[in-house]
């Protein structure tokens, strides 16, 4: 048959044609993949200093610095509430400003400093602030508790350093240790036995003392 010829001389290089592309595409891909198995590592080396001490880990990347610190290092004083960053109980130090432990991740915080309420104050030596919620029963269950002390005290470092909050009325003039100041620069940290009142006089207190 005329042209038969043709066509199978082009058909088979159709063929070897395809079978190149697939060959090219498998090793690609095998390529890629194995390049992106170099790149997704799971786990990685972080090295925390929490309360004065060097602490290193190997964690899930995706660990939040609140179950480093409470499944890792099993400091438990930091509470795990929400878990969604609306309740303030994960409260901790880093660098000396208030964090939600929850919504971050410990592979973010290597070499920070991290305190925790285990780190502000011991039984015997208590940090004037914990003080100060055990004299004006600052707490019923106390779960909330060591996220209302750490931010607290980040709150009194605040108004020291003159960071306005929504209800400074003069941003010119010294930021006082008012009331108003201290209830809305605490309100994300939530007391389910409503505890605020107390929980006020015990930051006042201190602002008092530290004056
Ligand atoms: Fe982090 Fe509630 S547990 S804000
Ligand atoms: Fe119970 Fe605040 S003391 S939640």
């Amino acid at each position: 048959m005329p042209g038969t010829g043709i066509f199978e001389l082009s058909r088979r290089n159709l063929l070897i044609s395809s079978a190149a592309t697939v060959a090219a595409t498998t090793v690609t891909r095998g390529a890629a993949a194995q390049s992106g198995g170099e790149i997704m590592k799971h786990t990685s080396s972080v090295s925390l200093k929490v309360n004065g001490q060097v602490r290193d880990l190997d964690v899930d990347n995706r660990t939040s610095l609140l179950d480093a610190l409470r499944e890792h290092l099993h400091l438990t004083g930091t509470k795990k509430g929400c878990d969604h960053g609306q309740c303030g109980a994960c409260t901790v130090l880093v660098g000396g400003r208030r964090i939600n432990s929850c919504l971050s991740l410990a592979v973010m915080h290597d070499g920070d400093d991290v305190t925790t309420i285990e780190g502000l104050g011991q039984p015997g030596n208590l940090h004037p602030m914990q003080a100060a919620f055990v004299k004006f029963d600052g707490f019923q269950c106390g779960y909330c508790t060591p996220g209302q002390i750490c931010s607290s005290v980040a709150v009194l470092e605040e108004i020291a350093a003159n960071i306005p909050s929504h209800v400074t009325l003069d941003l010119n003039a010294q930021t006082s240790v008012s009331e108003g100041e201290i209830r809305e620069r605490m309100s994300g940290n939530i007391c389910r036995c409503g505890a605020y009142s107390n929980i006020v006089e015990a930051i006042v207190e201190v602002a008092g003392t530290k004056a």
